[in-house]
């Protein structure tokens, strides 16, 4: 099958994947770099279980074509702890708020917690549901989802 090179950077390294052009970033996530972080649920971009946050923005890594991907910069759930493996505010927070209930959720959910909360630390709990609102819990957890990013913005007001 005829493949394409893709450049980009990936949790801060530069990398180049050889890959059908017809993959997806998720496909090449998941199968090419080996990163099972980002979930496949639905496979139609309607269950955010596959966020991942490309050029500062969470998007649905299952419906973005790779060839889409060349020159950015894609961060995953891999890529969010400190190199000496130091939980980001995020995970800490899901972990000790409850928020992880079968965790098929989870990564997609911090992800797009993660690209609110880099643009507004401080959000309101509606701002909250906005954020997450393309991501599904069938665990139905949201309670202590949103609790969980509240103590994340708070862990990360407390640092600057
Ligand atoms: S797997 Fe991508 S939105 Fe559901
Ligand atoms: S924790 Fe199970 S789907 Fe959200």
């Amino acid at each position: 099958m005829k493949k394409v090179s893709i450049s980009f950077t990936l949790n801060g390294d530069k990398v180049t994947a050889e890959v059908p052009p017809s993959w997806t970033l998720l496909k090449t996530l998941r199968e090419y770099f080996e990163l099972t972080g980002p979930k496949e649920g639905c496979g139609t971009g309607e269950c955010g279980a596959c966020t991942v946050i490309v050029d500062g923005k969470a998007v649905n890594s299952c419906i973005f074509p790779i060839p889409e991907v060349e020159g950015k910069s894609v961060t995953t759930i891999e890529g969010i702890a400190s190199k000496d493996g130091t939980l980001h505010p995020l995970q800490k927070a899901f972990i000790e708020n409850n928020g992880v209930q079968c965790g098929f959720c989870t990564s997609g959910m911090i992800m797009s917690a993660k690209a609110l909360l880099d643009h507004n630390p401080d959000p309101t709990e509606d701002e909250i549901r906005t954020g997450i609102a393309g991501n599904l819990c069938r665990c139905t957890g949201y309670v202590q989802i949103v609790a969980s990013i509240e103590k994340a913005g708070e862990l990360i007001r407390q640092k600057k």
